[in-house]
């Protein structure tokens, strides 16, 4: 048995070979004397085109319908080159076998093509289209690479927690865990002020974590830094969560963030990073997956395989957030948010600066005000900046956040009391600083936000395979 990776375009080296191939039937189209199966498995996006005869095997299963668009098939046959246009070679068919039929009338995704919107509400056969199944080996390429860079850079995966009970980013945006144990009502040994069930089964909901507060975690960063403290380079790649009742295309409840936390190591060291870490994955996925990538360059936005090669090749820009300020007030477009020294940049002002100031080109904005950024960014010496870093990139906006940390007891802890977080909840985050503190830096990357950017597609929820967004967490 072997499968379609390579497509079947570059299987003319084995003609005349008898294989079997396994997947799921694109198109099916009964002619008089031939009936035509086009079955892909998912591992590429060439289909392999069958020819079936009434001499096959398995030629009465066609005849009787049940090998429609949508069933699952087995077929036996030889490669032989193909007269048609489409492709070099083709399969013409032994023996088929269907292994679970499909009604074709009834089968959500028929030949024209259906809107994302429309395969959002099927998630469940939506990973069988081109877009889909791209877009995933996309994905899986990326995190391939990921593990590959920062292992090959002598970084440790620290797997962080993601039911917590601090909030990494501190703007309440988490949602609350709730303890739900059935209730056997025999007696069971769980002291009863921490069973959240009545005795006849119902469910308080007022009920936190056993008894306390705790949250899904909205960033594994001060968990990495502990871990940074301690094994010097690390890294995490998991789930977060934010409970933001945002509707846009660059925002997920759940979504996957990869967090590296350098030790020893300033806002210098960690923009290389982040810089070397992109090129590093982008080339990746030009090189390894090719056919998908000029699928996307094809129908999903033009000339993104040039695009991305430039990215590999030339360095990120970099600026100051005071010039990126200076330079959006010199614009001529009029903003819908004014620009002011202060304030937080929103999308249409990164746009701006991604795709009209440096034409396309990734912008490093660095050393943020202090008062727009979380609490444990590093105080420069203006005391009015924090060395703070935003990756910016065109369509997508912000693509990286991170900063170098403030390693300094006393400056944070005034930091914190500043912005009124009660340092008894950070005692463990505090002694970091107050046994063997160190310079360190780290930034958190959207993954899905990464895949769009690799892709090109417009929409985050198209580029996870069960998007969480307000109002959806079927499936
Ligand atoms: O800028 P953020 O909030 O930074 C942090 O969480 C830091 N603790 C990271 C660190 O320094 N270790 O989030 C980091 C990145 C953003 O740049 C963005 O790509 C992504 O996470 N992100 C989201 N992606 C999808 N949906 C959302 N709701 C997102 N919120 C942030
Ligand atoms: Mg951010």
């Amino acid at each position: 048995i072997v499968d379609l990776k390579g497509g079947p375009d570059e299987g003319l080296g084995r003609v005349g070979q008898s294989i079997t191939i396994r997947g799921w039937v694109r198109t099916c189209r009964i002619q008089s004397s031939v009936t035509f199966i086009e079955v892909n498995d998912g591992s590429c996006l060439s289909n392999m085109q069958c020819v079936i005869n009434s001499t096959s095997e398995g030629y009465n299963e066609v005849e009787s319908g049940s090998v429609g668009i949508g069933a699952s098939v087995l077929i036996e046959g030889t490669l032989v080159r193909s007269e048609g246009s489409k492709q070099k070679v083709e399969l013409k068919v032994a023996r088929l076998a269907t292994i679970g039929t499909s009604d074709p009338s009834a089968y959500p995704i028929q030949k024209k093509r259906a809107s994302r919107e429309f395969l959002r509400t099927i998630a469940h056969l939506r990973p069988r289209t081109n877009t889909f199944s791209a877009v995933t080996r996309v994905r899986n390429a990326l995190a391939y690479a990921t593990h590959q860079f920062f292992q090959e850079n002598g970084f440790v995966w620290i797997s962080t927690p993601i039911i917590t009970a601090s909030d990494c980013e501190g703007a309440g945006e988490q949602f609350r865990v709730t303890t739900l144990i059935p209730s056997t009502g025999e007696g069971d040994n769980i002291p009863v002020d921490v069973v959240p069930t009545t005795r006849n089964g119902t469910i308080d909901w007022s009920q936190d974590f056993f008894g306390k507060p705790a949250f899904l975690t909205v960033s594994g960063q001060l968990n990495a830094e502990v871990y940074a403290s301690a094994l010097s380079d690390v890294y995490t790649f998991g789930p977060t969560f934010r409970a933001e009742n945002s509707n846009t295309s660059r925002h997920l409840a759940e979504f996957w963030m990869i967090e590296p936390e350098l030790a020893f190591s300033d806002l210098n060291d960690d923009m290389a990073c982040a810089t070397a870490y992109l090129q590093y994955v982008v080339k990746y996925v030009l090189e390894n997956c090719k056919e998908d990538m000029e699928f996307f360059d094809t129908w999903i936005e033009k000339g993104i395989v040039n695009r991305l090669s430039d990215i590999v090749e030339n360095d990120f820009i970099q600026l100051t957030y005071t010039d990126a300020i200076e330079l959006l007030l010199k614009a001529e477009r009029k903003f819908e948010f004014p620009v002011k020294w202060g304030t937080d940049l929103q999308s249409e002002h990164e746009r701006y600066i991604t795709e009209k100031s440096f034409g396309g080109r990734p912008v490093i904005i660095k050393n943020y005000p202090k008062d727009i950024k979380a609490f444990y960014m590093r105080l420069n010496d203006d005391e009015k900046t924090v060395a703070a870093m935003d990756v910016l990139v065109p369509r997508v906006g912000e693509l990286i956040g991170g900063s170098q940390r403030e390693e300094r007891l006393e400056f944070l802890e005034r930091r914190l009391d500043d912005l009124n977080l009660p340092k008894e909840n950070y005692w463990w985050y505090l002694d970091i600083r107050r046994f063997g503190s160190v310079p360190h830096a780290g930034f958190g990357l959207g993954f899905e936000r990464l895949v769009q950017f690799a892709t090109g597609m417009e929409n985050i929820r198209d580029v996870i395979p069960f998007p969480r967004s307000p109002g959806s967490a079927e499936f």
